[in-house]
Parts: structure tokens; C-alpha cells; sequence
């Protein structure tokens, strides 16, 4: 069977081929980052415009470096939501138009569950049931994974995700956009423990997170080193901050798996390609005797890959999208 997924859920336009048995033909990966790098953030009528443009381009990319054609494809996927509704459409509606016109099935994927199953695109794989962190610039949230179509929450950020709080503290050094990479560049030059941010633990059985307290005193050491004419140390302050993002995560999804009593721990989204979060969790994991599964960085960052992949559990459960079946901005997982 060959699938064709696409996700647009954001600022990236992606396509992919997947064949399930023998894993991913292509996936490619069109980023805006140097649209919206100058706003600091993500400008949503700018991304809705660009896939507009990119997304006929990338499926006949994607089509094409897998070998094949549309006469080859037998599902069609796309991210349903959640994300930003204009993108969404964008992607969907053409997934949607293109399975009609060519009489082939089609599910519209929760761009969660893509993540929650990410590490199924590799080797190595996870059997179920597993914890799962999904940690993004959209989301931070814990899930217990029991199958490929069941997800039971078990915490979530009540403010900023993690990737957000990454990006706006980039933001705030004027750093660029995406934050991620830059902060975790930086911090390997700086030293964590210079600087005490504060870790919201938010009582001992919460499994949610909250990082804005952590951004806003980042800002609050900020401006107090500027008042007093202070040089700021760069280094110090980003490995200080992805310090105390990384002690929480490592921490609560610890918790979880010992609460949901899996053996198995799972990471996906993009800030779970940081490289002290994946070394810090690693050790953690290997001191408690659990199994740790990590998708390569490609696989974390958004990809239509995985948006193929759980698209292809969804059909194999029934669930198909009609033409008129809409996108949503919120996930009912989440
Ligand atoms: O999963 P993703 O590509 O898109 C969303 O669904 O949000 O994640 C993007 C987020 C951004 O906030 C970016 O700053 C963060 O992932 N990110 C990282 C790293 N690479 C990307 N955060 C920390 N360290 C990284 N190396």
C-alpha cells in the first residue's frame, strides 16, 4: 500500500510517500523560516500564503524522489489539525479535492498523534503500550500510548509550550526565529548552573508543565543586567534557561512513566531534538531501567512522514474523512 501524506499544520509545507512495510519513500520539507525569522514568530496570513504556493510543488517533489506517481496511491492523509486554521486548510482541502478527483480514500490525521508516533518511522521501535512527551513549539503534553489509535492524556502545559517559551526567549536576545536550535547552539559554550531560573513543579502528583513564569524571569534578568549596564552573558543565560526546561521535562515524564507503570518512554516534537534534553533524559531512563525511543531530529521537527503513518492506522480503523469534513485549530486529544 502507498500513502501520500501531507502536513501544513504550521509554517512548514510537507509531503511524503510511505509505504508501510518497507517504511518512508520520500518526505520532504519546504520550511518558512526565512519568511517569518524577521517577525520574530510565526505570521499566520504569511504561512496560509506560502503553502498556497508550495503545495502543489512539494506533493509533485515528494511524488517524484519516491519514484512514483498519483496512479501509485492508494490512501491519501493530511493533518486534520490542530494548528493554525488557515495552513490547515490549505493542505487539507487539497488532500481532500485530490482523493476525490482521483477516487481514493482519505483521513484528515491529529498532527499529535503524527508526533506520538514518530518513533514508529525508525528501526528501533517502541512496542505498545508506551509514555509519551510531545514537546513543540504548539504543545507540551504527556500521553499514555495503549495502541495506534488510542491516546489517554496525562498532562499538558497550562500556559506556553516549551518551543514557545524557547522561541520568545530567542526573541528576547534577539536571537532569530526559531529559537531552538540557537538557544541549544549557544548553550553549549555557556554554563547551566550560572543563573538559577526557576522550575514550576506545580505540586508533586501534577504531570502539567507551565514555562511562562520561566520566560517571564529570563525577560526580569534581562532588563535587570541592561539597567545596570551589565554585559550579558549570552552562553550563560541560554544553557541556564534550557537547563530549567530540561530538568522539568526529564523530570515529569519520569513521573509519568512510573505512574502509568509503562516500560517504554517516547519523545517527539521539535524540541525533542535537543541534544541536552535527549542526553538528559537518556541517563534518567537508563538509571531507572526503562526503555528510551527517540526519533532522529528529521523525524521530530514537523514532517509529513509520520502524518503518513498515522494516517495509515486511521484507515486501517475505518476512520475516513468526507469532502466536506472541516480542520480544527484545537486537538480533542490535547
Ligand atoms: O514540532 P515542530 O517542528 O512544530 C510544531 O508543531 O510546533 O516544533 C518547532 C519547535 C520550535 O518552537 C523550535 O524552537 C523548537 O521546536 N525546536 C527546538 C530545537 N529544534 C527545534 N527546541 C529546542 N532545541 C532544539 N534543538
Amino acid at each position: 500500500m502507498l500513502i501520500l501524506a501531507i502536513e501544513s499544520s504550521c509554517d512548514d509545507t510537507a509531503a511524503a510517500v510511505l509505504e508501510p512495510e518497507n517504511r518512508v519513500l520520500s518526505s520532504i520539507v519546504s520550511s518558512q523560516n526565512e519568511i517569518h525569522a524577521r517577525f520574530g514568530g510565526i505570521v499566520p496570513e504569511l504561512a496560509s500564503r506560502r503553502h498556497i504556493e508550495m503545495i502543489r510543488p512539494v506533493v509533485d517533489e515528494a511524488l517524484r524522489s519516491a519514484g512514483v506517481t498519483l496512479d501509485d496511491v492508494d490512501l491519501v492523509a493530511a493533518t486534520r489539525g490542530p494548528g493554525l486554521v488557515g495552513s490547515l486548510l490549505v493542505g487539507f482541502t487539497f488532500a481532500k479535492a485530490l482523493a476525490l478527483v482521483r477516487g481514493l480514500p482519505c483521513v484528515g490525521v491529529d498532527h499529535m498523534a503524527g508526533h506520538l508516533l514518530s518513533c514508529l518511522l525508525e528501526e528501533r521501535q517502541p512496542a505498545f503500550p508506551y509514555t509519551a512527551l510531545i514537546v513543540s513549539g504548539g504543545n507540551t503534553s504527556l500521553f499514555a500510548v495503549n495502541d495506534p489509535l488510542t491516546f489517554t492524556r496525562l498532562g499538558r502545559t497550562r500556559d506556553d509550550a516549551a518551543g514557545e517559551a524557547f522561541d520568545k526567549v530567542a526573541k528576547l536576545l534577539d536571537l532569530g526565529y526559531p529559537g531552538g536550535p540557537v538557544i541549544s547552539r549557544l548553550a553549549a559554550n555557556g554554563n547551566p548552573a550560572a543563573i538559577a531560573f526557576p522550575r514550576a513543579r506545580l505540586g508533586d502528583e501534577s504531570l502539567d508543565f507551565s514555562f511562562s513564569g520561566l520566560k517571564t524571569s529570563v525577560a526580569s534578568h534581562v532588563h535587570n543586567q541592561s539597567g545596570n549596564r551589565q554585559p550579558l552573558a549570552v552562553g550563560d543565560i541560554c544553557a541556564s534557561f534550557q537547563e530549567a526546561v530540561v530538568d522539568v521535562l526529564v523530570e515529569k515524564t519520569v513521573a509519568a512513566a512510573q505512574r502509568t507503570g509503562h516500560r517504554r518512554v517516547v519523545i517527539g516534537g521539535g524540541v525533542a531534538a535537543n541534544p541536552r534534553l535527549r542526553a538528559a533524559l537518556a541517563a534518567r531512563c537508563a538509571s531507572l531501567g526503562l526503555e528510551l525511543f527517540m526519533p532522529s531530529p528529521v523525524w521530530c521537527t514537523d514532517n509529513a512522514a509520520m502524518i503518513a503513518l498515522a494516517g495509515y492506522y486511521q484507515f486501517l480503523g475505518g476512520q475516513l474523512v468526507e469532502a466536506d469534513t472541516d480542520a480544527y485549530s484545537r486537538s480533542p486529544l490535547n
